[in-house]
């Protein structure tokens, strides 16, 4: 246990999706606390990028990079294993990696709607699957579902998002409930709208924008900042006994009408 309930010093700390936008910045505040960092993507030449940046804000030995495909069953296999004996045991997992696909239902795919369940439901289920492996033989580990305020609540033309982080919050108290017992604590993080690449043309659509604004008690968009210190807590001692929850991030958008 660290100096202090928050401190995560020493502990490995998957995190997919992280050469970017909000995985990268969930990254950088476990790190701040202490974690050794391993980034995940898709794209090398992001992944490396943001590699570089980290080993340079939190000391080269405690960054690691790692690219494979969270939704194919083999690779996040082939992948975690790798981690767990080149890095370490993973002792956090943040499941981040995730995509948006805008379209009315009746003009939706049944290849995109695939595509997005896969991308952001079936992926938490790969990779929390093949961590849980190591974790459940060390009897602790931590890991954390990234929702959405569509976890609870629907808008047009984002059904096929909507429908995987409802699921995403019921996986993650299915994963609760067969692996709490066994000192692993697994949580969801909802985060309201937040600024990042992926909501850029959101930000920039006037109309969109003011109806967010007017929308968020907070009275502003997000920022992937504002996500870091639940991070922390849910990767940390601190949350030891916070089993199977999920916790809104978002102005306080979904508690009001
Ligand atoms: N931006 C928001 O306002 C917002 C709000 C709520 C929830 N979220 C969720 O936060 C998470 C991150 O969103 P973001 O806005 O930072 O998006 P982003 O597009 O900037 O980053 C997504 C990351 O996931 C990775 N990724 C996507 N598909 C992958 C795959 N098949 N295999 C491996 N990696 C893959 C990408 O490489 C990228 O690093 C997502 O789960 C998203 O649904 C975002």
């Amino acid at each position: 246990m660290g100096s202090n309930l928050f401190d995560l010093t020493g502990r490995i700390a998957l995190v997919t999706g992280s050469s970017r936008g909000i995985g990268k910045e969930l990254a950088a505040g476990l790190a701040d606390a202490g974690a050794t960092i391993v980034l995940h993507g898709r794209n090398a030449a992001t992944l490396a990028a943001t590699a570089a940046e980290f080993a340079q804000r939190f000391g080269q030995e405690r960054i690691y990079s790692y690219a494979f495909d969270v939704t194919d069953a083999q690779a996040v296999a082939g992948g975690i294993a790798a981690i767990e004996a080149e890095v370490g045991p993973i002792r956090i997992l943040v499941n981040n990696a995730g995509i948006q696909h805008r379209v009315p239902l009746l003009e939706l795919d049944v290849a995109d709607w695939q595509r997005v369940l896969d991308t952001n439901l079936t992926s938490a289920f790969l990779v929390g699957r093949e961590a849980a492996r190591g974790m459940l033989a060390r009897g602790e580990g931590k890991i954390i579902n990234i929702c959405s305020v569509q976890t609870d609540l629907a808008r047009p033309t984002i059904a096929a998002y909507t429908a995987a982080k409802g699921g995403l919050r019921n996986l993650t108290r299915a994963m609760t409930a067969e692996w709490a017992g066994a000192g692993l604590q697994v949580n969801g993080i909802a985060p309201g709208y937040i600024h990042t690449e992926m909501t850029q043309n959101l930000v920039d659509d006037e109309k969109f924008n003011s109806w967010i604004l007017g929308r968020t008690p907070a009275g502003r968009w997000g920022t992937v900042a504002d996500l870091a210190g639940p991070a922390v807590w849910l990767a940390s001692d601190g949350s030891d006994y916070v089993n199977g929850q999920t916790i809104f991030i978002d102005g306080g958008m979904t508690v009001v009408v």
